[in-house]
């Protein structure tokens, strides 16, 4: 595969021409790198599937330029669905909507729901218009890691994660480090009220300046089908810790206020919640490198982005 750094307009055409032609593209959003094909192309969807190792049945999100080609995509758009895209798109936020028929079994995971994002990257937004421009419709793109591992956020960690699968045919578009680093979140709108079903990129908080909200945040249906898979999920291979002491040796994730516990290996100091989101998961990708045993991490408060960083921690213990 081909990677392309410092991508011109035409890198990018030329990515979208691949896309259309079956093959894979990594690209870059502002939450994760996702590894794109195209969504209306069965085959390259299957291959999509087996490069990430993902077992058949998980639902996949199909990312698209704009608001105005929902409706290509989903059968019904509830009022709140259309203020939350208004309000959010281009941006972290993915919407599960009743779909189309468009949207065959093999991107729904047969189910009658379709996951869709319009991502603000400018890169990834470039991408889709020049995919559309040629006839493309969507870009199906999971997070761009091997099932149940750490998503990627930047080129070398997708190279960590796949180069061993793609194939000569691929690309991969490198565009640096994601800005935010974390998932979208995705929201449930099928019912009377949106429901979170994976916390993100667009806080609770937000979403709740726009529209009530159901309140239990439900299981993601990928979830619910596989749930023996459920444990891996986001898994490093170092254990992960919360709140614990650090002993010599082993890794320490913390805001940069809180000291190093004596031996202990600095794996990120961020100043921000947001510079939090952004080094999260290179933070504990790097604790992998280094072959730690133990990662001790300081969660973040459980507000705004640090309610999806918790909850990814929480899928690591
Ligand atoms: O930020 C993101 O969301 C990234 C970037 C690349 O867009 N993508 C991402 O994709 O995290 P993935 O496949 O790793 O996780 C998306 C989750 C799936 O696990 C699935 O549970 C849910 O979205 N999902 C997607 N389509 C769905 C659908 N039709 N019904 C229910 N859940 C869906
Ligand atoms: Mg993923």
């Amino acid at each position: 595969m081909e990677i392309i750094a410092n991508c011109t307009h035409e890198d990018i055409k030329k990515a979208a021409k691949k896309l259309r032609e079956g093959h894979l593209v990594a690209f870059p959003t502002e939450t994760v790198y996702g590894l794109g094909a195209d969504a209306t192309n069965q085959e390259a969807v299957a291959r999509m599937y087996s490069v990430k190792g993902r077992p058949a049945g998980h639902p996949v999100i199909v990312h698209i330029s704009s608001v105005n080609k929902i409706s290509h995509w989903a059968e019904v758009i509830p009022e709140y669905a259309r203020k939350l895209a208004d309000r959010f798109w281009p941006g972290p936020m993915t919407l599960i909507l009743q779909r189309s028929e468009l949207a065959k079994d093999f991107i729904t995971g047969g189910q009658n729901l379709v996951g869709l994002r319009v991502p603000s990257n400018p890169m990834s937004l470039t991408l889709l218009k020049e995919f559309e421009l040629i006839g493309g419709l969507g870009i199906a793109a999971p997070s761009a890691n091997r099932f149940g591992a750490v998503s990627p956020t930047s080129v070398e960690a997708v190279m960590d994660e796949l180069s061993e699968y793609l194939s000569g045919n691929d690309l991969i578009l490198d565009d640096g480090m994601c800005t935010i680093g974390i998932e979208s979140t995705i929201i449930d709108c099928t019912q009377v009220l949106p429901r979170i079903l994976r916390p993100g990129g667009v806080s609770e908080e937000d979403i709740s300046k726009l529209t009530e909200l159901a309140q239990s945040r439900k299981t993601l249906i990928s979830e619910i089908k596989a749930p023996g898979e459920l444990l891996s999920h986001y898994s490093p291979k170092a254990k992960v810790s919360i709140g614990e002491f650090a002993s010599a040796g082993e890794g320490f994730l913390a805001f940069q206020e809180i000291p190093t516990p004596l031996g202990a290996i600095r794996l990120a100091s961020p100043a921000s919640i947001t510079e939090y989101a952004k080094e999260f998961y290179q933070a504990i990708r790097l604790a992998d490198t280094l072959n730690l045993t133990r990662i001790v991490v300081v969660p973040p408060e459980n507000n705004g982005l640090g309610v999806a960083i918790r909850n990814r921690l929480e899928k690591m213990l």
